[in-house]
């Protein structure tokens, strides 16, 4: 079978050269067997635009850096075969993040925003003893932390989240999930209401609207609908408590 011909229509922006209104560039390549969106734009970069501006650091759907709008759907780019993409494919950044200029958004400054206002550490009084042996933890109850953690921060969630578009303080499906994963953790110490002045507002779990594109969207498939109706039913009973002391 003949090799097809790609045509790849990237957005091109330069924030240092904010006169240059963001366009869309057609770049031409012959696909190959095997070939992935890293292999693309690293080709697409030495062969015909060095200024081309991407990010990737560890091709195998681990850093998280490579998220994009791949045909307007959020994804990583280096886990995307061209052999599932059509002849024509649209590239632009993910939405909702600082963009630094054509596909490379800076994710960093909003997943550390995000981790500092849910406390995304374990609060407890315990002082750490060396000498004592770690404590054991339920197997079942360690498979589901560790299922939370599974997060690489590679933003699709956010990117394709209505709520996330239109509010700039809204938490979105990875910082719930991120604050589900301390919720289940028997070592931290907080409060139901501790959390829900976390998570319980508008900007955190009730500012969602449910339609789930999050958990479409998760490349690497944390189950993200569970953790917003984990997180949405400990709210909901905390706010039940908190309204009934008040009485
Ligand atoms: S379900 Fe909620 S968090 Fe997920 S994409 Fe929709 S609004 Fe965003
Ligand atoms: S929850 Fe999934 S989609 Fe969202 S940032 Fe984490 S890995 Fe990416
Ligand atoms: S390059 Fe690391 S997730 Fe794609």
């Amino acid at each position: 079978m003949e090799a097809r011909n790609l045509t790849f229509r990237i957005l091109r922006y330069n924030p240092e050269t904010p006169d240059v209104k963001p366009y869309l560039q057609d770049f031409q390549l012959v696909e190959e067997p095997g070939m992935t969106l890293f292999i693309v734009l690293n080709k697409l970069r030495e062969e015909q635009d060095p200024s081309l501006r991407f990010d990737f650091v560890c091709r195998a759907s681990i850093c998280g850096s490579c998220g994009m709008l791949i045909n307007g759907k959020p994804n990583l780019a280096c886990k995307t075969l061209t052999k599932t993409l059509p002849d024509v494919t649209t590239l632009m950044p993910l939405p909702v993040f600082k963009l630094l200029g054509d596909l490379s958004v800076d994710t960093g400054v909003w997943f550390r925003d995000v981790s500092l206002r849910t406390e995304a550490w374990i609060h407890t009084d315990e002082v750490f003893q060396p000498d004592v042996p770690e404590g054991k933890m339920d197997n079942e109850l360690a498979q589901k932390i560790y299922e939370a953690e599974r997060c690489i921060e590679c933003g699709c969630c956010i990117g394709g989240c209505a709520t996330a578009n239109i509010k700039p303080n809204f938490i979105g499906a990875a910082g719930v999930n991120r604050v589900a994963r301390f919720m289940m953790d028997p070592r931290d110490k907080r409060t139901e209401q501790e959390y829900f002045e976390v998570v319980g507002s508008e900007d955190g779990v009730f500012g969602c609207v449910g339609l789930m594109a999050c958990d479409d969207n998760c490349p690497v498939g944390i189950p993200l609908r569970s953790q917003l109706a984990y997180v949405r039913r400990q709210m909901a009973l905390a706010g039940w408590h908190m309204s009934r002391n008040k009485k």
